[in-house]
């Protein structure tokens, strides 16, 4: 008999959008089927403690932290032994490429793979792994925040540093929550130069015909 492959479901938007608390409540809807469920978290979200995921409303679960070594990566396979049957990873825009080739193998294994992570970064631009993550997933959930600026929808995070809009050469991470950013709506995010939405676009030539 033909095995029966799992999915993936991402959870996306800006800071203060959700997303947290959205992959919280589909794992405790999974937990209120008696599926067992693994937390995963990467290591440099320390915000509230490094053995937790934690939304900004407060609530918290425990979640395994796993850093960027390869090691660290696959141990991720061992976790989610036989009986694991959801897995759901916080800030998943955190991680290197490899834990794409983890979630696949956890997708062939008939797993549920949930991931929750900013789309864009403080420069509106696709933060690292996401896209590829958005491409291959079954579903995706893009979440919005409140621009704190005009009350409108909010699609952008914007990092505030010295009480100034950040820098566009300034480092991409930089681990914080209210103190140092926001959600803003297109027009009233700031950056000091055009964000490059698609740094490298594939290049046709035209065919004759
Ligand atoms: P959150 O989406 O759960 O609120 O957390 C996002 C984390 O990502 C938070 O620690 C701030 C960090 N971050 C960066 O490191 N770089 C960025 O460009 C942005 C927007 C956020
Ligand atoms: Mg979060
Ligand atoms: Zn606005």
């Amino acid at each position: 008999m033909k095995n029966t492959k799992g999915k993936l479901e991402v959870v996306c938007g800006s800071m203060f959008s959700g997303k947290t608390e959205e992959l919280m409540r589909r794992l405790r809807r999974a937990e209120f089927a008696k599926q067992s469920v693994l937390t995963i978290k990467h290591k440099i979200d320390n915000r509230k403690s490094v053995a937790t995921i934690s939304s900004h409303n407060g609530l918290e679960r425990v979640a395994f932290s796993i850093n960027n070594s390869k090691e660290n990566i696959n141990k991720i396979l061992e976790l989610a032994n036989k009986n694991i049957q959801v897995i759901g990873i916080d800030e998943i825009q955190f991680f290197p490429i490899e834990i794409i080739d983890v979630i696949v193998k956890l997708i062939d294994a008939g797993k549920t793979v949930i991931v929750a992570g900013l789309d864009l970064d403080f420069k509106g631009e696709p933060f690292g792994i996401m896209p590829l993550i958005m491409a291959i997933a079954d579903s995706v959930l893009k979440l919005k925040a409140i621009c704190v600026i005009c009350g409108k929808d909010a699609h952008h995070t914007q990092r505030i540093v010295n009480d100034v809009p950040a820098k566009y050469d300034d480092p991409i991470i930089l681990v914080g929550a209210k103190e140092c950013y926001e959600a803003r709506c297109r027009s009233c995010f700031a950056i000091d130069k055009q964000a490059v939405l698609i740094p490298q676009a594939p290049q046709y030539k035209e065919t004759q015909t």
